[in-house]
């Protein structure tokens, strides 16, 4: 039978009105913001995939939800549904809610990290290694070396190299790694998934050494469909079980709210042992709120509440999300844009390596292109390379990653097929025109996380 066409599982009720620029508009806008996509006001963006992060598009079921939440200082009822929804879905006894991810990372870190211990990762992410870092650990890289590959069509590029990950637990010792930090759905390699086969053996080889295992859950939704579609045993199992049998090989969670979990703002740590937690509420209450609200207000845990048990309802939710970043993908593809593959689950990322291949690094060739895609159509996406990756804290130098990307992420519930349509033509007339393209360098590094608020000027 002939390939059917599908259509998203929600229809439109309200719409927020964009506007279109003009490019001599758009040439001023970037200057002015330092070529720094961060830095665009959005009323000068057309189609915003700068981040899924808090951009999603909220239902009205979750919009009604505003309404009755409890806005009591202590023990509000909006914490409990939402306790009652992280219990359900993710299955950790203990929830800590945060003001949003960073937040979730910063109380983890400090109440696990001692200075000079050494965290293992599936590679970085931006505040995770922050987080890691200013407690006093040492980050290390142990995701499968595919994932540094844009190429490599490896089908669970997010999994963690259990020799690299053996070999830290060698030079170190198990007594140095308070725990492994297991993001799913890796953002850094293009939103590319573990397998399901990987976190059960990282689990139990860290299990034989007692060394925990903590999530990074933020998109272990999107990592649950990628386990369905592509490994053996899990295309009949629903989203709702496979994500729960993910977070049943760790001992806890990070997750920031603002992607699978489809709010604007909100966060939390989820722990198994009531004891790590009762430490992780004593940071809370200094650093976030008291530990029935840890930031949010009452209306937004409610949301929240709500917003996790749809993203699991029907598996019609995630196909849907997943599937118009391939669609995305695959325009892009098909244009002869380099790319990672495969797609992954929350945005696509651009090789700009290959597509400005007149640039080297140090001209930070990501940044430019993020620039001039901006300045061609309006279309706002982020650098993910060389200015992401920072500085290494010893030695001062940058770090230079293999992959050195342009994501266009995709919100939630938020653009049309039309939007991609445009977007993938803006892309592909950028990229055959590259040599067009020149670099950047640094007019104001600030000192940490400099990717947000640095300014650039072109060479
Ligand atoms: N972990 C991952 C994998 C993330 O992608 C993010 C945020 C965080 C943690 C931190 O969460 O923003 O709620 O404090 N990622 C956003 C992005 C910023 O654009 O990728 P947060």
């Amino acid at each position: 039978m002939a390939r059917r066409s599908w259509a998203e599982p929600y229809r439109v009720k309200v719409v927020e009105l964009i506007r279109v620029t003009t490019r001599g508009e758009r040439e001023q806008a970037i200057a002015e913001a330092g070529y720094n996509t961060f830095l665009l006001r959005s009323d000068d963006v057309y189609i915003d995939l700068l981040t899924d992060s808090g951009t999603s598009a909220m239902s009205d079921q979750q919009w009604a939800a505003l309404m009755v939440g409890d806005e009591a200082y202590a023990g509000s009822r909006s914490y409990y549904r939402f306790e009652e929804a992280v219990r359900a879905v993710y299955g950790y006894e203990e929830v800590v809610p945060t003001h949003q991810g960073r937040g979730a990372e910063h109380i983890l870190s400090q109440i696990l990290i001692s200075p000079g211990d050494v965290v293992p990762n599936n590679m970085y992410f931006t505040t995770t290694r922050f987080h890691q870092e200013y407690a006093g650990g040492q980050f290390v890289d142990v995701i499968v070396d595919e994932a540094h590959d844009p190429q490599s069509l490896y089908p669970f590029k997010g999994n963690i190299d259990l020799d690299k990950l053996q070999a830290v637990i060698d030079e170190h010792g198990a007594e140095r790694i308070p725990y492994v930090s297991f993001e799913t759905n890796v953002n850094m390699a293009g939103g590319q998934p573990a397998s399901m086969a990987n976190l059960r053996a990282v689990h139990e080889h860290c299990q034989r050494h007692g060394i925990p295992v903590m999530l990074d859950a933020t998109r272990a939704l999107e990592n649950a469909y990628f386990i369905q579609q592509r490994e053996d045993g899990y295309a009949q199992r629903s989203i709702k079980d496979i994500l729960r049998e993910i977070c049943s090989y760790s001992e806890g969670a990070t997750v920031s709210s603002k992607k699978d979990n489809l709010v604007n703002i909100g966060g939390f740590l989820a722990l198994r042992d009531a004891e790590l937690a009762r430490r992780a509420r004593a940071l809370l209450v200094a650093f976030e709120g008291l530990q029935t609200y840890g930031g949010m207000a009452g209306r937004d845990m409610e949301a929240l509440a709500r917003g996790i048990h749809e993203m699991v309802d029907s598996d019609d939710h995630v196909a849907a999300r997943v599937g118009q970043v391939a669609y995305l993908g695959d325009l892009l593809h098909d244009a002869g844009v380099a790319i990672v593959q495969p797609v992954g689950g929350h945005g696509v990322f651009l090789d700009a390596r290959r597509v400005c291949a007149h640039l080297p690094q140090e001209h930070l060739p990501a940044q430019a292109l993020a620039a001039a895609i901006y300045v061609d159509s309006g279309v706002r996406g982020m650098e993910r390379g060389i200015v992401s990756a920072g500085r290494d804290p010893e030695t001062g130098e940058h770090h230079t990653p293999q992959l050195e990307l342009v994501r266009l992420t995709l919100p939630r519930r938020v653009y049309t097929q039309a939007h991609m349509d445009v977007t993938a033509e803006s892309v592909a007339a950028v990229a055959a025109d590259a040599e067009q393209v020149s670099g950047l360098r640094f007019t104001y590094e600030p000192p940490e996380l400099r990717f947000f608020q640095a300014r650039f000027a072109p060479l």
